[in-house]
């Protein structure tokens, strides 16, 4: 079976069909890149053009990137503000034309690698952290999500830990791995004192680097692995949300 999804990022907004069985894009995935500011009408003009791409008729499942309650936007920390408490549903429904499920982008992601990647089959409480422009977590209670958790928020040292640990810090800061990956142990640590999960799957674009990064942090008591999915997890997730899996 495929479903349409779809990832809007901050720096594109990707899409494809998804085969449900295999887990993976069943053709290749078209992106655009997200408008500056990322206002839901002009985001929803992109999300609109790669739906067309493929000309896809049915149901899509698409990523936000902040609390996703019932269809409704609530947050907006790295998009523009007018996404809080807009009706994402009604309008990226209604643009596309089609019937759309909306879900946060790292339960997107964590959903996808508990099925298809790092979490497979794996029991007891599981973390999935997603490092990017900010920090996205996906909370598994032997294998059921509970949805928006928005651990990147947690205060560390008097700051928002994903302003600290996220890869947006590491590159604005221009830190070295070391000097980041001692905030990244940090801010681990504490999801853990509050947590005690017994795998962080560690997700976004830089667990392609993880063995840059994860050697360096030997205080942490959970196992650690980097995602597997990678790129295409949140595509992945979005169109399982979709098929109601
Ligand atoms: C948002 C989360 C999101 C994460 C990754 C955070 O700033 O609050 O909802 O999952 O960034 O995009």
């Amino acid at each position: 079976m495929e479903i349409f999804g779809v990832d809007i990022g901050g720096s594109g907004i990707k899409g494809a069909p998804v085969d449900l069985d295999r887990g993976d894009l069943a053709q290749e995935r078209h992106k655009v890149l997200t408008p500056h500011p990322a206002t839901p009408d002009r985001v929803a003009d992109c999300v609109a053009e790669v739906v067309a791409h493929f000309d896809w008729q049915g149901p899509i499942g698409i990523t936000f990137p902040g609390v996703v309650t019932d269809g409704v936007t609530r947050t907006a920390a790295n998009v523009d503000k007018g996404w809080i408490d807009t009706d994402a549903r009604a309008l990226l429904g209604e643009r596309v034309g089609q019937p759309v499920t909306i879900l946060n982008d790292a339960d997107a992601a964590g959903v996808a690698e508990m099925t298809f990647g790092a979490g497979r089959g794996r029991k007891g409480t599981v973390i999935m952290l997603t490092l990017g422009t900010g920090i996205g977590s996906a909370l598994f209670v032997d294998g059921r999500l509970v949805p928006n958790t928005e651990l990147g928020h947690l205060e560390l040292h008097g700051h928002d830990a994903e302003k600290r640990a996220s890869t947006k810090a590491k590159e604005d800061e221009d830190l070295s791995w070391q000097h980041w990956a001692h905030r990244v142990q940090k801010y681990l640590l504490h999801v853990e004192m509050l947590f005690s999960p017994e795998l962080f799957i560690i997700g976004g674009g830089v667990s392609r680097k993880a063995d840059k990064f994860l050697p360096l942090i030997e205080k942490v008591r959970a196992e650690m692995v980097p995602a597997e999915l990678q790129n295409n997890a949140g595509i992945v997730g979005a169109a399982m949300a979709a098929a109601g899996r």
